[in-house]
């Protein structure tokens, strides 16, 4: 039996975006993701979680090179993507794929279903007729009926247009999968039905998986690791099923404490859910991001940014708290 490597790496990314005012002048900088780090095993799932505004889908464009990033690397089986151009990197990226939030704009409304499907096949230079053949087999495995191929978006639901959108993406035979808010849009059945799609998916095709969500049941349902942001920053990561049973960061506690668990009977009257406003990602607390909203903070907690602790085995977390000297202080 083959070993399974690490497929996807990132390392300390940044990006910052300048912000224009007036007459196109730069009033400041929003630090968008800040030295991320994270990697990603063949053929599993890493859930990527956080509210809105954190750095998810920057972090996701940073690794397909949508944008490029202030410092950090993304190494794609061991090779740095940032450093490629020409053919390898068409070749890495057809190698990446993306299936977006929004169905309804993501897919083309001129082009029948099978040729939406087709479509980059074609950009890549394969028969009319070869590619569709294929569109036809990947719209079979994401479980659309035959006769939908013909049909305009128009006339299919939400979670119909999502499985065209995967389909477009397995079509170029990728190795990673990268949902950016996938199911976000969808009615809570068909979310479920699209999350057992990708499941089957995953193993029919040996996909690795950046599932990206600010839901936090998804991603526990998804997810054989998970990372959490605040505010650019990674906060906590690890093995899923010890991030959902015993969270670490105060962040991850107070995000965990605030949803609705979907266990019948499991009441979330006695957690303490997150307070206080998220800063403005223009002007980040100095230290700790979260520390404004930490019920934890200490002095300390200001002057450094938190230096990465691996608590146990698969399980690391960003807080100052947890270091040997001031282990005590954290409530557990
Ligand atoms: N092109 C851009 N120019 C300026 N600021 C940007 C740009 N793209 C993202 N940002 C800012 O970067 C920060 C991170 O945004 P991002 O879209 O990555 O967050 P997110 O976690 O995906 O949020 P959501 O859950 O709402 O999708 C936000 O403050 C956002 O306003
Ligand atoms: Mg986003």
């Amino acid at each position: 039996m083959r070993i399974l490597g690490v497929i996807l790496e990132a390392v300390e990314l940044k990006k910052t975006f300048p912000i224009k005012g007036w007459l196109g002048k730069t009033k400041g900088a929003v630090s968008a993701v800040h030295d991320v780090s994270f990697s990603l095993k063949e053929q599993s799932t890493i859930g990527i979680v956080g509210e809105s505004g954190c750095g998810k889908s920057t972090l996701a464009r940073l690794i397909m090179r949508l944008i490029e990033p202030d410092q950090g690397k993304v190494l794609f089986r061991g090779k740095d993507i940032l450093t490629l151009s020409g053919s390898e990197l068409q070749s890495v990226r057809k190698k990446i794929q993306m299936v977006f939030q929004n169905p309804y704009s993501s897919i083309n409304p001129k082009l029948t279903i099978i040729d939406n499907v087709a479509f980059s096949l074609w950009e890549n230079g394969v028969s009319k007729q070869e590619a569709r053949k294929k569109a036809n087999y990947y719209l079979e495995a994401v479980g659309l009926p035959r006769s939908y191929a013909t049909r305009y978006p128009s006339s299919l639901s939400g979670g119909q247009r999502q499985r065209v959108a995967i389909a477009r993406a397995l079509v170029l035979e990728p190795e990673i999968i990268i949902a950016d808010e996938a199911v976000s849009a969808l009615d809570k059945s068909v979310q479920a039905q699209v999350l057992n799609l990708l499941q089957e998916l995953k193993t029919e095709f040996s996909l690795s998986l950046v599932f990206i969500s600010h839901d936090l049941n998804v991603v526990e349902y998804i997810s054989d690791e998970v990372m959490v942001m605040y505010l650019g920053k990674v906060v906590e990561k690890g093995i899923a099923n010890q991030i959902y049973e015993t969270p670490n960061h105060p962040y991850t506690r107070a995000l965990l404490n605030s949803v609705p668990s979907m266990e019948v009977g499991v009441s979330t009257l006695n957690n303490s859910p997150i307070t206080g406003e998220l800063p403005s990602p223009m002007n980040p607390p100095s230290g700790c991001r979260f520390r404004t909203r930490c019920p934890h903070a200490i002095e300390q907690c200001a002057n450094m940014y938190p230096p990465e602790i691996e608590i146990r085995t698969g399980q690391k977390v960003s807080c100052i708290l947890y270091e040997s000297s001031s282990r005590e202080k954290v409530l557990l």
